[in-house]
């Protein structure tokens, strides 16, 4: 999926030689066992319907809320997050074969049926979700693309991306973010500072913290990090 050739609705079948990655054949195996994952053209008809589509047993009430989180890594934030809400729908989203496969047995193995776990490039948000269709977007730790200046044009979080969220989380709704890198956390404030739906906020709904795999790393290195949630 790094491969930017390969855009988000395309059937990887065909594009991807299983041979040289393995865990396309694993998210196709998920995939026919009706496992939690979403990806390639399937991801099409889900737009505007994720909440529904999370809802499987259709008498059950649909979830209230629907929390996506991108780079997801191999799922441990995510799992925790979806048990810890249980009437809300869970989107996770990662660009890596084996990191979505991962989060996808982690859902299984726990029980955990309010969330899915989809392949997919971030970049691609406006093309997964609908206007208003998301109550919080959840980022930690994406990669910073520090080393070099010019490297800082592969950042996802952009000024197209924060207009992306501007538009597709809803009024009440929320941006989480944390990252170690001082340069992106201050580009990122500002950019969303610059769009006047959202305000910096001290809390999400998610009630509490949730440390991540990239945070914890950073945290026994004693290297500090900046975390931030801006409400809309
Ligand atoms: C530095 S890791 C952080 C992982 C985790 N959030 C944490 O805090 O421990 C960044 C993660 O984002 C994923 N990622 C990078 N670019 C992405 C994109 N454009 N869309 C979705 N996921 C992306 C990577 O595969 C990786 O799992």
């Amino acid at each position: 999926m790094k491969n930017s050739s390969i855009r988000v609705f395309d059937d990887l079948s065909g594009l991807v030689r299983r041979d040289i990655n393995p865990y396309l054949l694993k998210l196709e195996e998920a995939r026919e066992k009706k496992m939690p994952i979403v990806f390639g053209p399937s991801l099409k008809d889900k737009k505007g319907k994720w909440l529904d589509y999370i809802r499987k047993d259709k008498k059950s009430p649909q979830p209230s809320k629907l929390i996506v989180e991108i780079g997801v890594h191999m799922g441990q934030v995510f799992c925790q997050l979806a048990k810890d809400h249980p009437n809300w729908g869970f989107v996770g989203l990662d660009i890596t074969f084996k990191r979505v496969y991962s989060t996808c047995e982690k859902l299984v193995k726990n029980k955990i049926v309010n969330a899915v776990s989809v392949l997919a490039d971030a970049s691609y948000l406006e093309e997964i979700f609908s206007i208003n269709e998301i109550d919080g977007v959840i980022i930690f730790f994406p990669d910073p693309w520090d080393k070099k200046r010019r490297q800082t044009k592969n950042r996802l979080i952009n000024n197209d991306f924060c207009k992306t969220m501007s538009r597709l989380i809803k009024p009440g709704g929320f941006f989480w973010m944390k990252t170690d890198s001082q340069n992106y956390f201050l580009e990122v404030s500002n950019l969303i500072g610059s769009i006047s739906d959202f305000k910096k906020s001290n809390h999400s709904d998610i009630g509490k913290d949730y440390p991540s795999i990239f945070q914890t790393r950073f945290q026994e290195k004693n290297i500090g990090f900046y975390n931030c949630i801006w409400v809309k």
